[in-house]
Formats: C-alpha cells, structure tokens, sequence
C-alpha cells in the first residue's frame, strides 16, 4: 500500500521529518551569542547599530572602535568628542552621517561660563561635512573695552548669571569683525554649525541646530542585507558578520572559504 511508504517507522519521509525537526530544534537552541547580544538598541527616539554601541548596555563588540556613544537620562544620545559633549540629533546610517549639536545649549538662560570648547576631532572617524561654518565664541570679552565699540556690542550675546566686567561675544568665522576681537576678548573657541546661504538665524539657533559629520568605519551593508549583525572583534582587531550560526567574516552569506582569509605573515626568511 502506498500509506506504508509514508508512515512506516523507517520510511524515508519519516526519517526526513525527524531529521528536520532535530536540525531546527538544534539551531533554535544555539543561537550564536553575540548574534543575540547585538541586536539593535534604542536610545530615546534613536535606533542604535553599528558602527556604534552603547556603553553599559551593548557589548563593545557589537560596535566599531571609537564609535561608543551614551544614553543619557533625558533618553538623549550622547557622543563625547574630546572634552565636549554633543548630543546625536540624527543618524543616517546609509550616508555614514549623523547630527549633532552641542550638549550645553547657549541662551538666555544659559551660563555663558567658557562650557563650549574647541571641537577636535582626534583620529580619522569622524570628518566635517562641508556645509558647514564656524561660529566663534569668546567667553571673556573686558565689558567695558565692549562699550566703546558699538558694531562688536551687537555681537554680544544675553547670559544669565555674568557679571558686569566680563562679556559674551559670538560670530561667524566669516565676519570680518574676528580680526578686532581678540584685543578685547583674549582666544575664543570655535563651535561648527551649519549654515545656509542666505539665512539669517540666531546664534542660539545654529548652536541648536548643530551640525552634520560624516563617519568613517567598516561598511556594513553586506552583513545587514544578509541577516547578520555588524560587529567587531577587538582580539584580532577585524570586522565581524555575526550570523545566527557563527560569526562569519563579511556576510552571512559567505562559506567558510572567506572565512579563513587570512593575510599570511611571513616571520623571517
Ligand atoms: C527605529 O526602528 C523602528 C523599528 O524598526 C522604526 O519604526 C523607527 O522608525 C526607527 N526610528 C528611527 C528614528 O529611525
Ligand atoms: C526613555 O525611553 C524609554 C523607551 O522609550 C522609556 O521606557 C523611558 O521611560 C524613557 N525615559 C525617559 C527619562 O524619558
Ligand atoms: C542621505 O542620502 C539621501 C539620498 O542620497 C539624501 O536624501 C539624504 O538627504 C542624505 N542625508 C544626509 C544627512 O545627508
Ligand atoms: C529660565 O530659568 C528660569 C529660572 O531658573 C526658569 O524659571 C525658566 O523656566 C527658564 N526658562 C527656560 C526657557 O528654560
Ligand atoms: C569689576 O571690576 C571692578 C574693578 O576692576 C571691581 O571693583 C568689581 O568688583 C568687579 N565686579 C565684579 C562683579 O567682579
Ligand atoms: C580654538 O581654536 C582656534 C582656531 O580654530 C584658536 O584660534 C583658539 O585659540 C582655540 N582656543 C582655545 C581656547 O584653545
Ligand atoms: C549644502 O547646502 C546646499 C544649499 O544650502 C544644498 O543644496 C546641498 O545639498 C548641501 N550639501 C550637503 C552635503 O548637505
Ligand atoms: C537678521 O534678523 C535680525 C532679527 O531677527 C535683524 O535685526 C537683522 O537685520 C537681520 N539681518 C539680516 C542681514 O537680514
Ligand atoms: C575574536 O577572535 C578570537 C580568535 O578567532 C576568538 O577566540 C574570540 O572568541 C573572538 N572574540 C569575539 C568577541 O568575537
Ligand atoms: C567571498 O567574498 C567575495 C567578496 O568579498 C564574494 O564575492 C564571494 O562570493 C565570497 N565567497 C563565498 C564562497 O561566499
């Protein structure tokens, strides 16, 4: 009958059945870790993935080095850049771009105590985009050499808390007033904002809109579109596809041929 062909104990489909149900049951169960643990986070209204990792929340391998960012108790992402801090308004993970704009805001009820200070950006991660200008800041302008000149009094910017002797001046690095400035101000620091042509906003406003730099880290679009999760091992300082299986080297996709790529060094002759 052909009911036996299907049914019996030992008939192939039976065998196929079984088999398949242990192989499923096998892969559910072991789930690579790190495959789990890098599983995308957010941060406020922010997606958080690779090339960044949350600190005290992500495992550093799931991001690439230098690209650890916070998230702050206001659910704000924060990324530290030397000695400032800067909120992340924005990631656009397909341009390798993101917005950002200092994390001490800058108006009437701010201190104008020297809180901003000059961007440096160490390292070749992160580049200005080219949109963008300065805005110089100088924290302590004499108020009473200020007086006396009526175009940099206009720059003079409303701090709460600052006493009478010393002043708060901004401008664009474009104005052609900097030159004066600094006899009676001492050295400012620099802030980036973008700005457009023929705009005419604020100072709080361009501080608040901040401005955009471009990333640069391992692309990972090819492990995404496959279903793996980008990351990175700090042992042999590579870039990482962690599949559900294994981690792989590039793509989920990819066999065990690029896997064991390696760059043979030769130790002597
Ligand atoms: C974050 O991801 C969720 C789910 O994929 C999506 O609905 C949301 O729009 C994303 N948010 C941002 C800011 O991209
Ligand atoms: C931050 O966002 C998470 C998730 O949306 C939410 O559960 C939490 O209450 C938020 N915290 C604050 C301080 O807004
Ligand atoms: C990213 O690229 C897309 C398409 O090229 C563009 O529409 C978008 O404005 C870009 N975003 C940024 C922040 O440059
Ligand atoms: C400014 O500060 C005062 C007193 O500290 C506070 O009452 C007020 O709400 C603040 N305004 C803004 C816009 O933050
Ligand atoms: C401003 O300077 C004058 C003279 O230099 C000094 O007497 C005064 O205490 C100063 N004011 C403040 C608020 O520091
Ligand atoms: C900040 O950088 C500018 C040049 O971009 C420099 O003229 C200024 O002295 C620096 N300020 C400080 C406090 O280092
Ligand atoms: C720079 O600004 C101009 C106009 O203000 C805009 O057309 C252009 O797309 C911007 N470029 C970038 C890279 O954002
Ligand atoms: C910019 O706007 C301010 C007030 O918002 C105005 O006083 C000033 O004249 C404007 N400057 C230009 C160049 O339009
Ligand atoms: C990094 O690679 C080494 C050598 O292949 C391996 O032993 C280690 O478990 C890996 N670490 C991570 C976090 O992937
Ligand atoms: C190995 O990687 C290259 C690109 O890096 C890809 O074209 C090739 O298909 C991969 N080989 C295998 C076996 O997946």
């Amino acid at each position: 009958m052909n009911h036996s062909f299907f049914f019996t104990p030992f008939s192939p489909v039976a065998i196929l059945f079984i088999a398949t149900f242990f192989l499923r049951a096998k892969k559910a169960s072991c789930t690579d870790p790190q495959f789990l643990a890098c599983e995308p986070k957010s941060c406020g209204d922010q997606n958080i993935s690779f090339p960044f990792h949350i600190q005290n929340a992500q495992e550093e391998y799931c991001g690439y080095p230098g690209f650890a960012i916070s998230c702050n108790e206001k659910n704000k992402t924060v990324l530290s850049l030397s000695n400032n801090e800067y909120i992340i308004q924005e990631i656009d993970y397909q341009n390798h771009s993101l917005r950002l704009s200092n994390a001490v805001g800058f108006g009437k009820n701010t201190s104008c105590s020297p809180q901003i200070q000059n961007i440096s950006l160490n390292g070749d991660r992160f580049r200005l985009s080219t949109n963008r200008t300065g805005l110089f800041l100088f924290y302590n302008c004499n108020s009473k050499l200020l007086e006396s000149d009526s175009k940099l009094l206009n720059h003079k910017v409303d701090c709460s808390g600052e006493n009478g002797n010393v002043s708060t001046v901004a401008m664009r690095v474009d104005n052609p007033l900097l030159g004066s400035v600094s006899e009676k101000c001492g050295a400012g620091v620099m802030a980036p904002v973008d700005v457009y042509r023929g705009e005419n906003v604020s100072i709080g406003k361009m501080l608040e809109r901040g401005f955009v730099l471009n990333w640069v880290a391992s692309d990972c679009s090819e492990c995404d579109e496959s279903g793996g999760r980008c990351g990175f091992n700090y042992t042999t300082y590579q870039f990482k596809c962690f599949c559900p299986d294994r981690p792989h080297a590039r793509s989920c996709k990819s066999g065990s041929t690029n896997r064991t790529r390696r760059r043979w060094i030769v130790v002597g002759k």
